[in-house]
């Protein structure tokens, strides 16, 4: 799996907890919730011209993750929004494409390592600030993927957890299970690794969803052991108004070796063709007609002003 260091990101700005800090500045204290007992939530779009693909997707994803974890102060929409627009200000990234903005959360700092979440009050006892970081840095949209060949994956020995361990809608920082995937998938010298469900079904790609194509629908597993993802939900409307059949599947190894396609998508990427699977050629081994053209669709929703959020145009 390629990647790459760009110059560019060396001396940017993130903000923490209000605060505008140079990157190599940027911390957390010790007693962060979400370092400690993994209460990070995080999800991260994309600046299109200067606008915010698909926003509201991305904090409803966050809000989600929030709800689940007993904070006493909860942050609005607004509050998120605007440590973005300052942070994108700091970095003079107006009008800019090519940015990927990590939002994160947690539910603040504790007095004492507990899990217990009175644990985040200030000394005085009342309740810790939620904390807010944002964290924008500059990388093109799919540029480590091959979009030429198309790329490879492999099936991971790792598999996504299920519902019964803890929502899976719940998208926090506790990845380790795909992060190892990863690892496998670089060692592989693959771009993704696919993980499968407890049941055998696949689950998603190490840090993005997949789809199948099947004599021309467009099949993708249940958000059922996989966080939500906006790339995945934009690509299922764009599905249905362009008349492709689409729907959510439980998809086993066997309909996945058999698909005519197969696809990976995340806001990283966009979709990206598999056109290999632990060595078993898909389709006829070369990116298919339908991830072109969703690829098109999906590019074509991007441009969309309907999905793009202006977030320098708001108000303070
Ligand atoms: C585990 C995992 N799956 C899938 C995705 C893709 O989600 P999105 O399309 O919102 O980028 C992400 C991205 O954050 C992820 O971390």
């Amino acid at each position: 799996m390629a990647y790459k260091i760009d110059e560019r990101n060396k001396n940017l700005f993130a903000i923490v907890d209000d605060k505008i800090v140079p990157r190599s500045e940027a911390s957390i204290p010790i007693w962060d919730a979400g370092f400690l007992h993994g209460k990070q939530i995080w999800s991260s779009p994309r600046l299109v011209n200067g606008k915010i693909f698909r926003l509201q997707d991305h904090l409803d994803k966050i809000r989600h993750g929030i709800q689940a974890m007993n904070c006493k102060i909860v942050p609005d929409d607004a509050v998120f929004r605007k440590a973005i627009r300052n942070v994108l200000v700091a970095n003079k990234m107006q009008g800019a494409t090519g940015v990927h903005i990590r939002i994160v959360y947690t539910p603040g700092t504790q007095v004492t390592a507990s899990m217990n979440m009175k644990a985040v009050v200030n000394w005085d006892g009342t309740p810790a600030p939620p904390r807010i970081i944002v964290m924008p840095e500059w990388r093109g949209m799919g540029t480590i993927y091959d979009t030429v060949k198309g790329e490879k994956a492999i099936i991971s020995q790792y598999r996504r957890p299920s519902p019964q361990f803890a929502d899976q809608r719940i998208h926090s920082n506790n990845q380790i299970h795909s992060s190892l995937a990863c690892d496998e998938a670089v060692q592989a010298g693959v771009a993704a690794a696919l993980m499968l469900d407890a049941d055998g079904f696949v689950a998603e790609a190490h840090a993005s969803h997949m789809a199948i194509i099947k004599d021309g629908k467009f099949y993708t597993p249940h958000v059922r052991c996989c966080p939500p993802g906006v790339t995945r939900k934009v690509l299922l409307e764009v599905c249905q108004s362009n008349d492709i059949p689409a729907m959510e599947d439980d998809i086993t190894v066997e309909r996945l070796m058999d698909a005519d396609e197969v696809m990976i998508m995340g806001t990283m990427s966009g979709p990206i063709s598999i056109t290999h699977v632990d060595g078993n050629v898909i389709g006829d081994g070369e990116i298919g007609p339908m991830t072109t053209r969703l690829k098109a669709l999906y590019n074509d929703a991007m441009a969309d002003e309907k999905n793009l959020f202006d977030i320098f145009a708001e108000e303070e």
